[in-house]
């Protein structure tokens, strides 16, 4: 008996000690991808390996930014969501470490928020040292919302004995708790989804939730159950003595390029309600391309830079891309403006420290009158910066058309009699593995002052970011093109556009 008992013993003592070194091997893999792959992202982040959805926990903490995210590190399918982690020190290059938080016996760790608790207001941390809190959706057989604590900066955290700290009220969609700081009530402010609204809690410690409100079952787009919100207040067009909220939120299916997307909502929050502003009756979409989800904004900043899963729940699953699956977008700064016509809008502009990436300037030209299609013959590039800007004449339309190459090309353009920036990802490469990939996605834009469009569109491997008139329309959408399709071209059809000014820089990979 003792015998067999032994060797039992020995033999669970080989296979552990076996799995070691390999566990290890696995890791030091995992953050050595060798981005020569096809359509491996250059300057967006993705993991080295295996499935990735949402940003989450992002947090601004002794001088890193911090993104964790839903991953599967076992397969490149959704399943075992567990929160990948990736350190920045200037938001553009990205370290991906160990795997933060793993399933447990109460289901699989799903989106949630990280804030640093400096002065050990939970008292979950020895003496007043602080530490990380993360706040998440544990999605077993019901959906609740629980803490877990950091004190190594994220990468180990120990959860809380006293969760679920928001246990589930009979909902079954309620998740994506998003942690903030409310400066006015001076309370600690949870956001999180139920369904198709939002509910609020508030809490003076940090870990007991009581409920305030909710928001949104009479507002907005219903076409699916909203996910992910996020909260912010930001100075409109600058003025700090003029501040407003924005809720975000996403919602899957139903959005306006179909599938999943963002939408958003401006007005007050007291520390206790958010109240949408009078007048504010159509949906104000986020993002007007399919792949832009999910958006989450760092905590810890004093301002408002948010970066999003950049796919879309129709097809995320089908994507051509391997070892890995799903891309973040680039980081955004956030903010408030009125446009021409009063209105006012969200504007997304891609963070300054991107301009660290540019390389050589490919093409510079000022005030030159277009009338048909300008190639340009030396061009062959799959990741740069085009930096535009149009003085709307005859033409009915005009743009670009990267990415292209034989029977290829992904088009973004304006069209000027309609009055609306789009891309056109139809022709773009590999479009077959879904139905719902191909497809024209249009955003309404006006010219500013009555003539002017400006462009600014980010290509990368596998995905084009627009951004047009300063940013208040944005379009971001993935293409898989063939390895030769690396040519660009301008366009007019129509009658004459002229390019006030145009600049192409050449963008270098965040690995070199
Ligand atoms: C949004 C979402 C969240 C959920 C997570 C699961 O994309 O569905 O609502 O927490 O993904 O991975």
């Amino acid at each position: 008996m003792v015998i067999v008992v032994f060797i039992v013993v020995v033999s669970i003592w080989y296979v552990l000690q076996k799995e070691d070194p390999k566990q290890i091997e696995e890791t030091t893999e995992a953050s050595q991808a060798s981005y020569d792959e096809t359509w491996r992202p250059q300057f967006h982040y993705t993991p080295a390996k295996n499935w990735m959805n949402d940003p989450n926990g992002m947090v601004y903490y002794k001088g890193k930014y911090h993104l964790f995210y839903q991953h599967n590190p076992k397969g490149d399918q959704f399943g075992n969501m567990s929160w990948g982690h990736a350190v920045s020190e200037d938001l553009i290059h990205w370290k991906e470490l160990d795997v933060a938080m793993e399933p447990d016996e109460n289901g699989m760790i799903f989106s949630g928020s990280v804030v640093v608790d400096e002065d050990n207001t939970s008292g979950l941390f020895q003496g007043d040292e602080g530490g990380l809190i993360a706040y998440y959706t544990s999605a077993g057989d019901v959906q609740d919302q629980r803490l877990a604590y950091s004190t190594d900066e994220g990468k180990t955290w120990t959860k809380y004995e006293g969760n679920p700290i928001v246990p589930n009220p009979g909902i079954k969609d309620f998740r994506d708790p998003v942690v903030m700081w409310h400066e006015d009530s001076e309370k600690w402010i949870m956001l999180l989804v139920a369904g198709d609204k939002v509910m609020f809690y508030g809490s003076d410690n940090m870990v007991d939730w009581s409920y305030l409100s909710e928001f949104g079952s009479d507002h907005g787009a219903h076409g699916g159950v909203w996910e992910t919100p996020e909260l912010f207040e930001l100075p409109v067009d600058g003025n700090q003595d003029q501040k407003k909220w924005v809720l975000q939120v996403d919602m899957n299916p139903g959005s306006i390029a179909g599938g999943s997307g963002g939408q958003y909502f401006i007005g007050d929050f007291d520390g206790k309600e958010f109240k949408l502003d009078r007048g504010q009756t159509e949906t104000k979409w986020t993002d007007y391309g399919k792949d832009f989800y999910a958006t989450q904004a760092f905590n810890n900043m004093d301002k408002v830079i948010w970066i999003a899963w950049m796919s879309n729940w129709q097809y995320a699953a089908d994507i051509p891309t391997s070892p890995w699956r799903g891309a973040m977008s680039l980081p955004r700064e956030v903010s408030l403006t009125t446009n021409d016509r009063g209105e006012m809008l969200l504007t997304q502009q891609p963070v300054k420290e991107l301009d660290d990436l540019r390389g050589e300037k490919l093409i510079e030209m000022e005030n030159r009158t277009l009338d048909g299609s300008m190639s340009l013959p030396e061009f062959d590039e799959r990741t740069y910066e085009i930096v535009a800007t149009f003085r709307v004449d005859e033409a009915d339309e005009f743009g670009f058309k990267v990415a292209q190459g034989e029977g290829e090309e992904t088009i973004v353009g304006y069209d000027d009699q309609n009055n609306y920036l789009f891309t056109d990802r139809n022709n773009s490469g590999v479009t077959d593995f879904h139905p719902e990939f191909g497809g024209v996605f249009r955003a309404p834009m006006e010219a500013m002052d009555g003539y002017t469009i400006k462009l600014h569109i980010y290509v990368d491997e596998s995905s084009v970011e627009v951004f047009g008139n300063n940013g208040q329309k944005v379009l971001t959408n993935q293409i898989f093109p063939s390895e030769g399709s690396d040519d660009l071209s301008i366009y007019s059809y129509g009658g004459n556009v002229t390019i006030e000014s145009l600049e192409v820089y050449d963008l270098e990979s965040m690995h070199e």
